[in-house]
């Protein structure tokens, strides 16, 4: 269980100028409880705070306030490193590239072994079919859909207690968004994986068994897809005349 007490997150950004510095809060006093071995689905505007959120579990954004309990345990102020350790992995909406570092090596790490057979597993897990692919750099020149699918890949290794993906679908072409989809929810029910995946996508949404809606860094809805439906559309029929308007309201994007 995964608990997310009264969490927030400010950030010092410059405002008017260099001279007028202003604090912005971009996850407000957030309270939410991850049960475990059930599958989450976040969605939101963007810029509403769904990567924020999941930098917060995983410790890459520093808490400015509130408490993260994982399984009873206070991890609010653990390292990424140790929550890692502790089961929590996250992949992220942009990986890092890596010049002269292959797959094979990031997945080795990942997997804790270089065994060719336990590496052409967990590969063919997500959908890889060549292994000649385990020999790719992992720099600038691979596509935006295989770099999304090695972080796949990386945390799948992990055998992760809690999986954060954030927009794992991006860049992916359309045949292997169902896929995607069955192998999470594989791994949910076969290895009780707590999986958290930040999506826009409707495949994501309605596996969910919980979908969370963020907006303007608060929980604006925590339930099932039919609940969650007509808030959607709600947010859907902003006209691009509005967003002209003077201020642009982030609530207004699709
Ligand atoms: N470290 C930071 N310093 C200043 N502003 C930040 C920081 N991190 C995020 N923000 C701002 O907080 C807001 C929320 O960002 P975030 O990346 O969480 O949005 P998101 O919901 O994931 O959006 P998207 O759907 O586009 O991925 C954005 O306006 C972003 O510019
Ligand atoms: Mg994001």
């Amino acid at each position: 269980m995964l608990e997310l007490k009264n969490i927030s997150f400010r950030t010092r950004e410059l405002g008017g100028g260099a001279q007028s510095p202003a604090d912005r809060t971009i996850i407000h006093d957030l309270s939410f409880t991850f049960e475990s071995g059930r599958f989450y689905a976040i969605t939101g505007p963007n810029g509403s705070g769904k990567t924020t959120l999941a930098k917060l579990i995983m410790g890459i954004n520093e808490l400015t306030s509130g408490k993260i309990f994982f399984n009873g345990s206070d991890i609010s102020k653990l390292s990424i490193h140790e929550r890692s350790n502790a089961g929590i992995v996250y992949g992220f909406q942009h990986p890092a590239r890596f010049k002269g570092t292959t797959f094979r090596d990031l997945l080795s790490i990942a997997a804790g072994s270089d065994d060719e057979e336990k590496l052409g597993e967990i590969i063919s897990r997500v959908g890889v079919c060549s292994r000649n692919f385990l020999d790719k750099t992992v720099d600038s020149k691979l596509s935006g859909g295989e770099i999304k699918k090695i972080e796949l890949a990386t945390v799948i290794a992990k055998n992760p207690k809690v999986a954060i993906y954030d927009e794992p679908d991006t860049g992916i072409d359309l045949w292997t968004i169902g896929p995607m989809v069955e192998l999470l929810k594989r791994e949910q029910k076969e290895n009780k994986t707590t999986t958290i995946v930040v999506s826009h996508n409707k495949a994501f949404l309605e596996a969910a068994d919980t979908l969370l809606l963020i907006r303007d860094g608060k929980i604006g809805y925590s339930g099932d897809l039919a609940g969650a439906v007509p808030i959607l559309e709600d947010l859907s029929v902003c006209t691009f005349s509005e967003l002209c308007q003077g201020e642009v309201n982030a609530q207004c994007y699709r």
